[in-house]
């Protein structure tokens, strides 16, 4: 036991608006738990997130991110969600020689009815950071809170 006991992830789901983000919602509707210290994020598709972006999040101090997009096939702008695993495998390698897990970056597909999937993801994500620790970008000038609004 120690202070790590008492850490609470700051995770950032980044949701697709055809699919994560309505199983989000739906979550919501089920009132399934999922913890408190996530943010989602609604995209247009995921693949608007670009290598920056995630560094970006993490540099400001998120201690996990999760990109969450159509199923392989299903997504509304081609290929969006595999250009968007592409660019995740590569923001993992950067991060990887930042000296930073990439575990706490992963991507997800699932369709708009999965909300109990989505539940299990942030479920998932929260005990892998939980158990990594807090992001060692954390003790910038910037608070995970400040990170994620
Ligand atoms: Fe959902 Fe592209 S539209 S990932």
């Amino acid at each position: 036991g120690n202070n790590m006991d008492n850490f609470e992830p700051k995770i950032l789901a980044l949701c697709c608006h055809y699919c994560a983000y309505t199983a989000a919602d739906l979550a919501g509707s089920m009132r399934l738990q999922y913890p408190p210290n996530v943010r989602v994020l609604r995209l247009p598709c995921t693949g608007k997130v670009d290598v920056d972006y995630m560094m970006k999040a993490f540099e400001k101090g998120v201690d996990g991110v999760i990109v969450a997009g159509c199923l392989e096939g299903g997504c509304h702008f081609q290929e969006g969600n595999l250009r968007a695993k592409k660019r995740v495998g590569l923001t993992r390698q950067v991060l990887a020689e930042a000296g930073i897990e990439g575990e706490r970056l992963e991507m997800f597909n699932l369709s708009s009815a999965e909300g109990q999937t989505l539940a299990e993801i942030i479920e998932l994500m929260t005990k892998r950071v939980k158990e990594l620790g807090p992001n060692p970008l954390r003790n910038g000038k910037r608070t995970p809170e400040e990170a994620i609004r």
